[in-house]
């Protein structure tokens, strides 16, 4: 079967089922404690700790409209980051489609099973190899009535008992549901996770029994199709054969699926909002966008094949993931940008890298023994780049490490890579040590009396300025969703004494007539001397009442939630997660003025903003 119907026919299986279907959550997760999504039940998450009740509370890629059933099932954007080192091989990817079905409290272990099976065996036409079940460990006991499941549908299956690495899923190193799983095996791949979620992980690890147990399951879209178009490798299937054209013909196979991996990323990624920076998801999308460059340099592609690789993929998957093509000049541009500034660099930085290495060769006669006797196999650590050396290399030519590390690997090298990146983050961290000791400085020597990142202020006087221009800066905000509609996020934002300076998302130049009208509705908030007024509560509650934030941002369990209203009329302007601080009536503010508009990256505007 090709994707586009297995997707379909996921679906569709799933939904006779009485299953609600629900589309893919954004790759940038309203859960703050993870940076992308990383899996389909991510989105599903309250509904098992029963925080939110599915039949009543609106769910965020339904429209506001509740899931209406305890079962739902969806095919999920989702990015892997852990598995960047293992892209290349026949099955591991960045960016993938996660297909699951879900329960909450609805169905357990003996429909999840037999669904499973009917659709791989029955609906796919697939011969499963074997499954496992959960072994047992600790507190946790042997997944027999799973097992007694799988044998009561075909006796002759083989079932496999396998420990907690296999078959206990859960979020590493953070809270959450968790339980035992079942796993199917296809053509000596693992192709779906059946995860029966019975207990919550709390951050120290500890297990204790979940409010809602239920069904939480996924399969890789790219290892189903390899399986069922019978390809021994991922790229070999149809949701990669037409990118390879773009591609020189040759033989460095690992570095083109890199390349196509990441295109895909960087795509969705795009797509979704996030733009290259040197910090979170923006800091994943610049290393993929720049790692594509670099083979582009090094293998001689042709001008054009990464922008046609791009096209391609916002059309062939625009069809399922309409954001790529609504975002496909967005997409073309910010890639573009990155792709310029990189390009420029890549020459100079590898020359760099490159003379680095001959200057240490020449003075170690073990560097060039070691590449004599082992060569590419050589797994010895040998300290060619320091952190100090490769922070430079980054900080001069945008290399990050493990682009540096790529290059190293041309000189048949190989690196310990941890002790790599931790002599790379020490080098990073006394960096930023001595620019915050520098930007301190600047401020007086005293420190700040107010330092929130967005926020700075010198003393008492600047303080209550800044608090102004922030209260307006909120305004401003709710006033260009009023103009220019919901696709405005924010995107960045940085206050001082002199002006407030306000990034945001949005495709074009703004006209002067909306530029006015912002400002006009800005004033007129003011005028009214709306209250501004906190709440404190939980993140999810804070979303659920409709209030903004920045998806990029990291926020605490508990959030504030500012507005600036009329608790008369209940009629609200803005509303926004925020740490303040803020004015208590925007009368205080007094009149806001914008200075200037203009573009700072691909869909991406800056205003600034002035008190008059
Ligand atoms: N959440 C499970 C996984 O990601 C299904 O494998």
């Amino acid at each position: 079967m090709d994707s586009g119907s297995l997707r379909h026919a996921f679906l569709n299986f799933f939904k006779e089922r009485g299953h609600t279907i629900v589309p893919s959550s954004s790759l940038v997760p309203d859960d703050p404690s993870v940076l992308l999504t990383t899996a389909g039940m991510q989105q599903f998450k309250p509904y098992y700790t029963g925080a939110v009740d599915p039949f009543v509370s609106p769910h965020p890629t339904l429209g506001g409209k509740s899931l209406g059933s305890k079962n739902a099932a969806s095919i999920q954007k989702s990015f892997r980051t852990s598995d960047i080192d293992e892209v290349g091989d026949e099955r591991h990817l960045t960016f993938f489609e996660m297909m699951g079905n879900f329960s909450f409290g609805g169905y357990f272990k003996e429909e999840a099973i037999r669904y499973a099976y009917d659709f791989i065996v029955k609906e796919v036409g697939l011969k499963i190899d074997y499954v496992s079940v959960f072994g047992g460990e600790s507190s946790v006991p042997v997944d027999e009535e799973s097992e007694r499941i799988w044998k009561s549908i075909d006796s002759d299956l083989v079932v496999k008992r396998f420990g907690r690495a296999d078959n206990f899923w859960g979020p590493t190193g953070n809270e959450g549901p968790c339980g035992p799983t079942t796993e199917i095996y296809v053509n000596g791949i693992e192709i779906w996770n059946i995860v029966f979620n019975q207990y919550f992980q709390d951050r120290n690890g500890n297990l204790e029994p979940l409010k809602t147990p239920g069904i939480d399951t996924g399969m890789g879209l790219e290892r189903l199709a390899m399986v069922s178009q019978d390809k021994s490798h991922v790229f070999e299937t149809d949701l990669f054969s037409s990118l390879q054209s773009f591609l020189p013909s040759g033989t460095h196979s690992v570095a083109f699926r890199r390349t196509l991996d990441h295109m895909r990323a960087v795509s969705f990624l795009l797509a979704d909002g996030v733009r290259p920076s040197n910090k979170e998801a923006g800091y994943v999308l610049r290393r993929l966008i720049r790692k594509t460059v670099l083979y582009e340099d090094r293998y001689k592609f042709s001008e054009d094949a990464l922008r046609n690789i791009l096209s391609v993929i916002t059309q062939e998957y625009g069809d399922f993931y309409r954001e790529l093509i609504e975002n496909q000049n967005v997409i073309l541009e910010a890639f573009a940008g990155e792709q310029q500034k990189f390009r420029k660099l890549v020459s100079e930085g590898r020359k760099r890298i490159h003379d680095l290495i001959k200057k240490k060769e020449e003075q170690s006669h073990f560097a060039v023994r070691v590449k004599e006797d082992f060569g590419s196999k050589s797994e010895h650590f040998i300290n060619l780049i320091s952190g100090d050396e490769a922070f430079d290399i980054y900080q001069t030519f945008g290399f990050p490490p493990e682009l540096i590390e790529d290059e190293l690997a041309q000189y048949a090298y190989s690196y310990h890579k941890e002790e790599f990146k931790q002599a790379f983050e020490r080098a990073q961290q006394k960096h930023q040590e001595i620019s915050r000791a520098g930007l301190e400085r600047k401020f007086g020597g005293h420190g700040l009396l107010l330092d929130t990142g967005e926020l700075k202020a010198a003393n008492e006087e600047e303080l209550q300025i800044v608090t102004r221009l922030h209260t307006a800066t909120h305004l401003l905000q709710a006033g260009l969703r009023k103009v220019l509609g919901e696709t405005v996020h924010q995107a960045g934002s940085d206050i001082t004494v002199e002006r407030t300076r306000f990034d945001f998302t949005y495709d074009r130049k703004l006209t002067p007539e909306e530029l006015k009208s912002a400002e006009q509705l800005v004033n007129e908030a003011i005028e009214k001397d709306l209250s501004m007024e906190y709440k404190e509560m939980s993140f999810q509650e804070a979303i659920a009442t409709g209030a903004l934030y920045s998806p990029k941002e990291k926020y605490p369990a508990r959030v504030k939630v500012y507005s600036a209203w009329n608790p008369q009329t209940k009629e609200v302007f803005s509303r926004e997660l925020c740490g303040g601080p803020h004015v208590t009536h925007t009368g205080e503010i007094g009149k806001v003025k914008i200075i200037k508009e203009e573009g700072v990256a691909a869909g991406v505007r800056r205003i600034r903003a002035v008190l008059e």
